[in-house]
């Protein structure tokens, strides 16, 4: 049913970065022709709207092997300003969870990916420093054929000594440095930790505000999205569309949605201090990322905005794909699933009715 995913569980961060991809993934060419393009993606003709979010593609190789699967619009991993080592491994767990992920449930981990597929992933967003990702990134945007486009994600790291203008210009910095690598999209991740609170960065309209704008003023018209988490309060998300949609070119939602993960006999499953909580996607998040697309649809229609609409969660199949397309979403990305499915790509492409 799956095949060897790219990213392999069973293996450590740097394992895989070093010698992965593995799996279809592994010894892949630009076989495919380069196709007239009937979409548009921020600016850029796309073949196909569908792509691979943030986090699998961990450094070039990952993504040249992506685009010659004719996954369109692979973006680089959340990078920083400085090297951040990766949480310990284990990093990927599966998870079972029995239909839709409800708030406050303890899930169960195993090592067994089975469909449908949900999987919880704790790495820590690390990062090496700018001296290796800007080259690694420079080189895998230019190997885009024509109808692709890579998008180039970061996020800042929270100050040692807590100054909310140095979490500030950290963001600036990341921003000129991801700039300078010559991608045609940038993402910031505001589904991160925010300085001098408990609580995700998006969930800060102000502050989310503020490091929008100062990207834009560094980056000029290059066009930039933002990564959102799930939001449960309507007023709160319709909030922050009014205080940032204008400002951002696209908005990409879900991210990863925290549940309490334990092993079969109860005991944490992730090690150490902070692991007890971890991030879930795959089959199990895919309501909450439609329910986004669809909600951020409404809203921009409401308010009269242009952001483009990249529907994240669950989307690992042709019908999801669709769904996600008549729920609003402009572009599609499938994180989880494209990592045990390297021909989803070419299977929407051949399936979908909503291209
Ligand atoms: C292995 C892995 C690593 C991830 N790392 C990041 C990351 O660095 N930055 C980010 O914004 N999201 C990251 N994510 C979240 C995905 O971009 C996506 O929002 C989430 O997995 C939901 O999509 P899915 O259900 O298709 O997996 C990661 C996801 C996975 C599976």
């Amino acid at each position: 049913m799956h095949s060897e995913p790219f990213y392999d569980p069973a293996k450590s961060y740097l394992d895989n970065f070093e010698h992965g991809p593995f799996g279809l993934f592994a010894n892949t060419s630009a076989s495919f022709p380069a196709k007239p393009t009937r979409h548009q993606f921020l600016g850029h003709p796309v073949d196909a709207p569908f792509g691979i979010p943030a986090g699998p593609l961990i450094n070039g190789k990952f993504v040249k092997a992506a685009l010659d699967m004719g996954f369109d619009i692979p973006v680089y991993k959340t990078v920083r300003t400085r090297r951040q080592a990766c949480h310990p491994w284990p990093n990927v767990l599966a998870v079972r969870v029995a239909g839709d992920l409800k708030p406050d449930q303890t899930l169960v981990a195993g090592s067994e990916y089975s469909e449908p597929l949900s999987i919880t992933n704790s790495f820590g967003v690390p990062s090496f420093d700018p001296d290796f990702w800007q080259p690694d990134m420079a080189d895998a945007a230019a190997y885009a054929r024509p109808g692709q486009v890579v998008v180039g994600s970061f996020q800042a790291t929270l100050p040692e000594n807590g100054s909310a203008a140095a979490y500030l210009q950290d963001f600036r910095l990341g921003a000129r440095l991801v700039k300078e690598t010559g991608v045609k999209v940038m993402e910031v991740n505001l589904s991160c930790p925010n300085e001098g609170t408990a609580n995700l960065l998006c969930f800060d309209i102000a502050r989310s505000r503020q490091v929008v704008e100062a990207i834009k003023e560094e980056i000029g018209s290059l066009p930039l999205v933002i990564k959102m988490a799930y939001y449960k309060d309507q007023d709160q998300l319709q909030a922050f569309v009014r205080e940032v949609g204008g400002a951002v070119d696209a908005i990409a939602s879900i991210n990863t949605i925290a549940a309490e993960v334990r092993d079969v006999s109860g005991r944490q499953a992730l090690p150490g201090e902070g692991r007890l909580r971890s991030g879930v996607c795959g089959s199990a998040v895919k309501w909450a990322g439609l329910e986004m697309a669809s909600r951020l649809a409404r809203l921009r229609a409401e308010l009269g905005m242009k952001f483009a609409i990249i529907g994240v969660g669950g989307a690992g199949s042709a019908a999801a794909f669709d769904e996600y397309r008549r729920a609003g979403a402009d572009v599609v990305m499938s994180a989880t699933a494209a990592m045990w499915n390297p021909r989803l790509a070419q299977e929407i492409k051949g399936q979908a009715h909503e291209l």
